[in-house]
């Protein structure tokens, strides 16, 4: 082979061509993930960079929306994993609902709640019925159990992009993704606990440290009664200091006043009475439960009794996780809670039903906040350079990666030395050469392409994969 047999390849390559700004490994130097925004920009591997000459696109994402790219698209897939493999270890089923349904589904969330007064995407279609994209899994999951009448406790987890018209801003988008479980058919305060263990546990997993759970419990529809009335006494009392749009919703729903993030509302809704004084003696046993489980299992939490979330079906245990890492607005990264006359508001039998959902979006800002779970430096392993024609790539890429071992190699017969450039930006640890001497000796020289110390030996066709694993492990 023509190529110096020396090891240190990539201080003998040069730099890639200033090209600014473009995206390497789908992280655009303009930090839009996900949006081409008519930049140049590297395929997966960074083979080679799409055509300068298309400067402004005719098309763009919709707004509030986003592209995620290879990198951080494989980045999300892995958390999703990650998350269905813990679910799954908790005896949760994986569960998969249409992205629409009728819009008489998702009207069940609440008549007071923005997402179904502001944000919902409905249309009617060409069958005349009225539709909605889901904003959030939990009604649909619950409309599946209805249909189907699965047998109890339910437990299931789900996955996928949820629809809300919002007004867009960092942490907030129009699609946005979810994890999360619901579990039916049961209102043991365990599985209250073992839900918010399962959300916790895997915040932990990810590496997350900044996560406040807050915890309350909304009572039932046996002590509710008499907390709204003390709530709406309360909000009546300050009526004129209420903003606007909290007087409107005093009408509609006064728990939801308590959501309010409008300043003028703050110093009310300090003041207003609290959910947890007013639980009746089942309630309060009942909350008393879930704390105790989740005492026994260390996990730390804070009784927020103001919490009502952005949802009507909650009936007594509710809870959301806060990162502390994110600013303000945008800082909630999951939440849930019990909604027990769901399935009887859906037309089913009365079944108690408890899950949450985590924002998968924020959650990964939350973990690029705190520096952990970071994109895989390589989507790749060994990165194949063959010299010969590239009919050598296409035999040992189909061979490595029966043996399980994740490649990519260059094409269009370029340059060895281009070839190698390639390799270098793919961020393999390990790249394969075939050049017309390795072709000829029947072996292959193999590379390591990261680290202080770089090595390079010959082997033979018969030892590569066994050598490749070796420096893998
Ligand atoms: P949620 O609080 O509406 O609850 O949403 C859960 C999480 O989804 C939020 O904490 C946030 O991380 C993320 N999220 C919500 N809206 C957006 C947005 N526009 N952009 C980015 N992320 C967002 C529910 O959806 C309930 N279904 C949870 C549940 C399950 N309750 C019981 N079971």
């Amino acid at each position: 082979m023509s190529r110096s047999s020396r090891v240190s390849i990539i201080t003998m390559v040069d730099s890639p061509p200033p090209l600014a700004p473009f995206c390497y490994r789908n992280r655009c130097e303009n930090g839009a993930f996900g949006t081409l925004q008519g930049k140049p920009t590297a395929q997966v591997g960074g083979t080679q960079l799409a055509s300068r000459a298309v400067a402004k696109p005719t098309f763009r994402t919709p707004k509030g929306t986003r592209d995620i790219l290879p990198g951080e698209a494989d980045r999300q897939r892995a958390l999703v994993n990650a998350f269905g493999e813990a679910a799954r270890r908790a005896g949760y089923g994986h569960v998969m609902t249409p992205m629409f349904e009728d819009l008489g589904v998702f009207k069940r969330l609440g008549e007071s709640t923005d997402v179904v007064t502001k944000e919902m995407y409905d249309f009617v279609a060409k069958d005349g019925n009225h539709y909605a994209l889901r904003p959030e899994l939990t009604a649909s999951v619950v409309r599946a159990f209805v249909q189907h009448r699965p047998l109890i406790p339910w437990k299931v987890w789900y996955e996928g992009p949820q629809f809300r018209y919002e007004r867009p801003q960092a942490g907030r988008y129009r699609q946005f993704s979810q994890v999360g479980v619901e579990a039916l058919g049961t209102d043991d305060p365990g599985i209250d606990a073992e839900v918010i263990a399962l959300a916790w546990n895997f915040y932990q997993t990810l590496g997350l440290s900044e996560v406040t759970l807050h915890l309350n419990s909304l009572g039932d529809r046996t002590d509710r009664p008499a907390y709204i009335e003390a709530l709406t006494n309360h909000f009546q009392e300050n009526f004129d200091s209420l903003s606007e749009q909290s007087q409107f919703t005093l009408q509609v729903n006064p728990l939801r006043v308590l959501d309010s993030k409008r300043e003028p509302d703050q110093s009310v809704i300090d003041a207003a009475p609290v959910m947890v004084d007013f639980l009746n003696g089942e309630t309060a046993e009942h909350f008393a439960g879930v704390r105790r489980v989740l005492d026994q299992l260390e996990i730390p939490y804070e009784i927020s009794p103001r919490l009502v979330r952005g949802l009507d079906y909650y009936l007594r245990t509710t809870f959301e996780f806060v990162s502390t890492a994110l600013p303000g607005a945008q800082n909630a990264i999951g939440g849930g809670g019990r909604y027990d006359a769901l399935a009887a508001d859906l037309g089913g039998p009365d079944t108690p039903g408890i899950g949450f959902a985590l924002g998968v979006d924020r959650i990964l800002l939350a973990c690029d906040e705190e520096g952990v779970f970071e994109a895989a430096p390589s989507l790749v392993d060994v990165f194949i350079i063959d010299v010969t024609g590239g009919d050598q790539a296409a035999l040992l890429g189909a061979q490595l990666q029966t043996a399980g071992i994740a490649t990519d190699r260059a094409y269009d017969s370029r340059s060895m030395r281009a070839q190698f450039k390639v390799a270098d930006k793919s961020g393999a640890p390990l790249a394969v050469v075939v050049g017309e001497d390795e072709l000829a000796a029947g072996t292959i020289q193999l590379r390591t392409l990261q680290g202080e110390e770089r090595e390079q030996i010959s082997v033979t066709r018969t030892t590569l994969i066994e050598e490749v694993k070796k420096r893998l492990t």
